[in-house]
């Protein structure tokens, strides 16, 4: 067995992760390095956030903040987000540390000094009115491909090309809507096309056991033929190009990204990091799919070129995407369901959540999550199949026994084998343990899920078969008997379990009262299912895991309609200012039946962990109103109290993060995304009716 470098794609600080990215990296990523790490193998799981691009630098712009305030929020939210899922990174980096710049500056001048880059100066398109070069997504226009707007200078997002700047069609600076011209510029260039002869065919042609959807990308790639990419731009936010004379550029953010990698185990293991990317080590990039030719072409390239001995990717198990009730994902569009949010308003149902996205985690073709499925999941799947083999396990061994694990007497054993049990512990580990570390390692999750859970299915027919609770009455010892069998077939379940659900078996493992040591983990996956000694006294059990109901569903759901409508209301973003599409006529009655009323701010607080929302006290005639608003990253709670605001007093209350917001107040938007209240032009009484 080799070491292995196992990474997980770096996300952009740009905004938090959503369940998409989570089901085709994180949680794939984080089943694979845990079970490896309970086998025994020299492992270094390493990820961080993504910190440099221009969607940080226009989100700063939009804002009206530095790009290294967008992305110290970012990093936060997205590391400590990562660490409550129980995703268990070695190193959670990013690429704004000094050791990155440091690696990566170094990298380029190593390829630099071997003439790896030709230089090339071209023809780039130019902002006249910010005085700028526009490159990837700072420049906008129709797809050449599907001739969607608002297709980007590097990516269509509507067709999935990428794309050139020089190919939109109508390009319009993103920053000022200005029609750019052409400026020339010199930069440095990958020359992949001599890079695919000399190397990346046989590289890819190579590669056996790469998933089919992978190499299918990669072969396209190549079918078509690679053409040189520039590997510097002309930007601000970046790592400087260590070149004298190349002041006002930057490393290219998909060259420098990937070396995060290495940086970010250089920063973790400074006397040995460079033994983890040379010699045979084993790198193993999980990544979304979108991300294919990057880590598959790009990538590979680069350390070719470094040589010294550096390996280049020996499996990229990329996933397709999720899509969510039944639409794409989207972060624009707010169509999502984040992560941070989805741990604060369902505590404690991490490993669900873990769980169902494994359950139909994309690997093959795109997926589909919707609430209702994960109802039935965590309903029918984890506490009808699993949590409830567990617990009829744990409450007869009390019932019975006292909690202690009794010896099985040869006649009870004899009674055992007559019957269509022919328990062996040996049968249990090459039948049904033995499959599910065969899938993980071919990185067919949801297959070792299945087996997983097929255990706890076992367990249940194993006790429905043979009905302790019924022989108990006539004959006691082949009652413990059964009792006895079943609890190790737990046992081995809770160890099973570890890798895709670390919460509930650890819970499990506490209810059994055993401390499994890290040999009897490895030998768990790697030769013999373990036992727990008769005489073992397991502790009290308790429900593994919570029933989804109806309400949480319904919640989810209309968060997911609310953001659908704030979204169809919002301006859309768009290179030039537009002002709000007019909704559809309405009726007098339509109108009249919105209760607005100008309200004054008594108090106003942030609200903890929402980095959106203030929590604002309205006086509003007699009563008090509390309303949640999505105005923090606008205003200062202390400028806030005393104003007069319009107030829409009779919207359905809805609750988030456990607060119940009345109503709502009514702000306007100016074409920078500013937000203004909508007060009275003199101070009125609170609670006046707006007509
Ligand atoms: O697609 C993304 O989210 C990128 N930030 C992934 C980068 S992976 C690596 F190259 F850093
Ligand atoms: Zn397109």
């Amino acid at each position: 067995m080799s070491r292995k470098t196992i990474t997980a794609a770096l996300p952009y600080a740009n905004g938090p992760v959503h369940i998409g990215h989570l089901a085709g990296v994180y949680v794939p990523a984080d089943i694979y390095a845990r079970t490896l790490r309970m086998m025994g193998e020299e492992l270094l799981f390493i990820c961080g956030s993504d910190e440099h691009g221009v969607p940080i630098t226009l989100r700063a712009r939009k804002e009206g903040i530095t790009p290294q305030d967008v992305v110290d929020r970012y990093h936060k939210t997205i590391g400590d987000s990562f660490q409550d899922l129980g995703i268990s990174f070695d190193t959670y980096s990013r690429t704004t540390s000094a050791a990155h710049k440091q690696t990566s500056q170094e990298f380029f001048s190593n390829l630099l000094e071997k003439g790896a880059f030709d230089v090339q100066v071209s023809e780039q398109y130019f902002d006249p009115e910010t005085q700028q070069f526009l490159a990837d997504r700072y420049i906008v226009g129709s797809c050449p491909k599907c001739s969607a707007e608002g297709a980007y200078g590097d990516q269509c997002e509507k067709c999935g090309s990428t794309l050139s700047p020089d190919e939109l069609v109508n390009p319009k600076s993103a920053l000022s809507g200005a029609e750019p011209i052409k400026k020339e510029t010199r930069n440095w260039y990958l020359p992949l096309d001599r890079l695919q002869s000399e190397f990346l065919n046989e590289y890819i042609g190579s590669r056996q056991n790469w998933k089919s959807n992978v190499l299918g990308q990669c072969k396209s790639w190549l079918n078509d033929g690679l053409k040189p990419r520039a590997m510097t731009r002309d930007l601000e936010w970046g790592i400087p190009v260590p070149v004298e004379g190349a002041d006002g550029k930057v490393l290219y953010v998909w060259f420098e990204a990937p070396i995060g990698y290495i940086s970010a185990t250089r920063e973790l293991r400074p006397d040995d990091w460079e033994f983890w990317w040379t010699g045979d080590s084993e790198v193993i990039h999980f990544i979304g799919k979108d991300n294919i030719v990057f880590h598959c072409i790009i990538f590979p390239a680069m350390l070719h070129l470094r040589g010294d001995n550096y390996c280049v990717p020996s499996q990229v198990p990329a996933n397709e995407f999720l899509n969510l009730e039944g639409q794409k994902i989207s972060t624009s569009r707010n169509w999502a369901v984040w992560l941070h949010e989805y741990l604060q308003e369902l505590p404690n149902r991490q490993d669900e959540l873990r769980y169902v996205l494994t359950a139909i985690a994309p690997e093959t073709k795109d997926s589909e999550f919707t609430w209702k499925d994960y109802q039935t999941r965590v309903n029918s799947e984890l506490v009808g199949i699993l949590g409830n083999f567990a617990n009829r396990v744990l409450v007869l061994l009390q019932k019975y026994n006292n909690g202690v694990i009794p010896e099985v007497s040869d006649q009870a054993q004899a009674w055992m084998d007559a019957s269509n049990y022919s328990w062996s512990i040996e049968d249990l580990w090459s039948k049904r343990i033995a499959p599910i570390a065969q899938s993980i390692q071919e990185y067919r999750f949801r297959d070792a899920q299945f087996a997983m859970m097929e255990l706890a299915r076992y367990g249940n027919k194993f006790l429905a078969d043979l009905e302790p609770w019924k022989k108990v009455k006539e004959d006691p010892e082949a009652a413990s008997a059964v009792l006895a069998r079943a609890v190790q077939i737990l046992y081995n379940t809770a160890l099973a379990m570890e890798p895709f659900m670390p919460f509930a078996s650890q819970r499990l493992l506490d209810q059994l009262n055993a401390q499994p040591s890290a040999e009897s983990k490895k030998a768990f996956w790697l030769s013999q299912a373990q036992t727990l000694a008769a005489g073992h006294s397991i502790a009290q059990p308790s429900l593994l895991f919570q029933r989804v109901e109806d309400e949480l569903v319904e919640q989810q759901m209309a968060k997911l309609q609310a953001s659908l409508a704030a979204s169809a209301a919002a301006p859309a973003a768009s290179a030039q200012p537009a002002t709000p599409a007019f909704k559809p006529m309405i009726q007098y009655d339509d109108f009249a039946k919105l209760d607005l009323r100008v309200a004054t701010v008594n108090h106003c607080e942030r609200v903890p962990k929402a980095d959106k929302l203030l929590k604002l006290e309205l006086q509003v005639g007699e009563e008090i109103r509390t309303v949640l608003s999505g105005i923090a990253q606008h205003f200062e709670p202390e400028a806030v109290v005393g104003k007069q605001v319009l107030y829409l007093a009779n919207l359905a209350p809805r609750v988030m993060r456990g607060i119940e917001s009345q109503g709502m107040i009514l702000m306007a938007e100016d074409a920078e995304g500013k937000l203004h209240f909508m007060c009275p032009d003199q101070a009125v009484n609170s609670g006046a009716g707006v007509a």
